[in-house]
């Protein structure tokens, strides 16, 4: 399949937990082709996050393969797995996992001196970029705890792309925000994937499940439906937030206005 750029087979996940086991993932083989737009979806205890975090390489299957834009990720060295992490792989984590004592520009900064590849200007310039494509360029140097909910998330997601990832992996990414933001996190994300970033979430949200172009159903720790969605299911009603089906990424980001994003109910989160 010279498109996939991830495939499972036959992967299975085991947690031992005190004396039994707990069999998180059972004989799960998927391909996602590069440019996808897909949701893992399925009820809490299902499997999502395990899957998720086996292909973003911060666990490792029990028994199977997983391979990543052609690498086998059972045959690297921890140093190649960080290297892949770093290079090729976009984690926006559920609870964002940001670090406190650094402020918004300095967590999405934080890949790319990990990667050490860019000079201190070109970083600057790369980060300054996507502080205004996420509109946060105000909150520059706020630290996490004193950014609401949705900006937090915003946050997170310009420190998966500021590397620009192949995949971008995100774990129930509206789970933590209110209705409004939640839609314009994800035209944001489709207006990304229109110019070829390949996405994966997790959710039980209809409202992310809705615009997907494919939905693989997970039932206890295994795939039990796996449906490509027409392309009239996959225009949301809540398109109607704003005109997004066939706008520039600059112009789904620019819906993201601090006026509109930051609603008081989304500061909730931890
Ligand atoms: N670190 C862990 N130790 C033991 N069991 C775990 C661990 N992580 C997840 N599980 C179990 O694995 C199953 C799948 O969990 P998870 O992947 O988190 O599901 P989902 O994200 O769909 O809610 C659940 O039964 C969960 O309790
Ligand atoms: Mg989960």
């Amino acid at each position: 399949m010279p498109d996939a750029i991830v495939t499972l087979q036959g992967v299975d996940k085991d947690y031992p937990l005190g004396a039994v086991v707990v069999r998180a993932l059972q004989g799960v083989d998927l391909e996602i082709d590069a440019g996808e737009f897909t949701v893992i979806a399925g009820p809490s205890g299902s499997g999502k996050t395990t899957l998720l975090n086996l292909i973003g390489c911060v666990d490792v299957a029990t028994r199977g393969t997983v391979t990543i834009d052609g690498a086998n990720t059972h045959k690297l060295s921890e140093r190649d797995l960080t290297r892949l992490r770093l290079h090729k792989l976009g984690f926006i984590f559920q609870s964002f996992n940001l670090v406190g004592v650094l402020d918004a520009f300095q967590n999405i900064e934080l890949p790319l001196l990990l990667q050490r590849d860019l000079g201190a200007a070109a970083r600057t310039e790369r980060v300054r970029g996507l502080l205004e494509q996420v509109g946060l360029t105000a909150f520059a140097h706020h630290r996490p705890g004193e950014l609401s909910g949705g900006q937090r998330q915003r946050v997170a997601i310009a420190r998966a792309l500021v590397s620009q990832p192949r995949i971008v992996l995100a774990d129930e990414p509206t789970a933590n925000l209110d209705s409004v933001t939640g839609a314009q996190i994800l035209e944001l994300m489709q207006a990304l994937n229109r110019t070829g970033t390949t996405f994966l979430f997790s959710t039980h949200d209809p409202r992310v499940v809705e615009r997907a172009r494919r939905v693989v159903r997970m039932v206890d720790g295994r795939i039990d439906s796996d449906s490509a969605m027409s392309p009239a299911a996959a225009v949301s009603p809540a398109a109607a937030v704003s005109p997004a089906a066939a706008v520039s990424p600059a112009a789904a980001l620019a819906t993201l206005t601090p006026a509109a994003a930051d609603h008081p109910a989304a500061a909730t989160s931890v």
